[in-house]
């Protein structure tokens, strides 16, 4: 073989095996990129059908970025799905896990911020070509209902308008495809899951349920003193307090109640599993420990997902409120009203935030047997 062949050939080594060898080719930035295809992908209706407007080009161009960002980020969604759906997880892949999740959350920063950009847009500027575009509307955007079921969206909590199914502005096979996504594990499943195989809930006699019912206790007991001891308030004042005091105990050993926890799952008060309560609580209050570092930033970078989505659904329908008003939208639905209703109610990993109902103050966490404790570390034992 000659010497010119071989040095243009990159071996490619996987787990110290020589896997394949690739020859190098070069590819030109335009082509790599497909640039003729994407910025030739600007067509102005308003040029098409009637009076050219400048600020249509930028209209596009902004929903074409977003798509592109919406395709990433069911691409690193897809990777976090299928590396926490294994059981167990290999360890070294947590790591990685948490960076695609980061990865998203970077994403959707960008995608709350473009709405500023967006909104350079004037409400009048719009209306020169607002109406070529009927009925073409954000209801249509496949990625975006990719990702919401891919999150774990239940298609009974969506706020519907018209009784339309949301599912209806698509082709068939996306209908299909939106379908199998619904019925098949999304991210809250795999999650819950995820959390439900937490080790160390019981640990040999450490039940991790009971010692925290009691911590819970003793603290609300010394709550309790200290409001009963106070020159302050008055007694009417206590009274009212200490009753507070008591309702949230109670809060608390529900919580911790299986038969209680199901009986609030069954009414749609709560969603995520006993069990995965009781490991999201165990994490969140032992995450310094070094074991459970690592699921402890997978759960808050959710959180931070969650709550981005709920940020960007609010800032996008305070822009339609600023954009059109009253009016209804392309899509057919009341417009602000209608997208404010589901920054209010489309929150997927509500049980996750509702975490910090149950914390308590790292001083009154209860003590872990020391096997535990060792298990929980990086030190080497051996
Ligand atoms: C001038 C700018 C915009 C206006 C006035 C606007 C208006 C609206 C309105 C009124 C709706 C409700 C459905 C309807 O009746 O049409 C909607 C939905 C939606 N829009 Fe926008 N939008 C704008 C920009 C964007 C951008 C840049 C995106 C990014 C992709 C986007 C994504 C969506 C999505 C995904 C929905 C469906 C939301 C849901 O059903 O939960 N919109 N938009």
């Amino acid at each position: 073989m000659n010497i010119i062949t071989n040095l243009y050939r990159l071996i490619i080594t996987i787990n110290g095996k020589k896997k394949m060898s690739k020859k190098y080719t070069s590819v030109h930035y335009n082509e790599y990129l497909a640039l003729d295809k994407i910025l030739g992908a600007q067509n102005l209706r308003s040029a098409e059908l009637g009076e050219p407007a400048h600020d249509e080009m930028f209209f596009i161009i902004v929903h074409q970025v977003y798509e592109l960002w919406f395709k990433q980020i069911i691409h690193e969604l897809k990777l976090v799905a299928n590396t926490l759906s294994q059981d167990p997880v290999p360890e070294y892949q947590l790591g990685e896990a948490l960076a695609k999740l980061t990865r998203v959350h970077e994403i959707q920063k960008l995608l709350i911020d473009q709405i500023k950009v967006l909104e350079t847009l004037t409400p009048l500027d719009f209306l020169d070509f607002r109406n070529y575009l009927i009925p073409a509307s954000g209801f249509q955007s496949f990625q975006f209902r990719k990702v919401e079921a891919m999150l774990g969206l239940p298609s009974q909590q969506r706020i519907t308008y018209g009784n339309y199914d949301y599912k209806s502005p698509f082709n068939e096979d996306q209908q299909k495809e939106l379908l199998e996504l619904e019925n098949s594990m999304s991210m809250f499943d795999i999650l819950e899951k995820w959390l439900e195989r937490t080790p160390f809930l019981k640990f040999n006699d450490f039940k991790f349920s009971e010692k925290y019912v009691e911590a819970v206790s003793n603290m609300t007991e010394r709550e309790r003193q200290a409001i009963l001891d106070t020159e302050y308030i008055t007694e009417k004042e206590k009274e009212g307090r200490i009753k507070m005091l008591d309702m949230q105990q109670e809060y608390i050993e529900n919580a911790m109640d299986k038969e209680k926890h199901n009986e609030m799952i069954k009414n749609g008060e709560v969603r995520l599993s006993f069990k995965a309560t009781k490991a999201a609580l165990l994490i969140n209050l032992y995450r310094d420990k070094p074991i459970l570092r690592i699921p402890y930033s997978i759960l808050d970078k959710i959180v931070e997902i969650d709550e981005s989505f709920i940020m960007w659904r609010f800032r996008h329908s305070q822009m339609v409120l600023r954009m059109l008003g009253r009016k209804m939208g392309t899509g057919g639905s009341s417009g602000h009203g209608y997208l404010k209703k589901t920054a209010d109610e489309h929150h997927i990993f509500r049980d996750l935030h509702n975490v910090s109902t149950l914390l308590i103050p790292r001083s009154e966490l209860p003590e872990l047997p020391k096997e535990l404790e060792d298990s929980l570390g990086y030190i080497y034992k051996g």
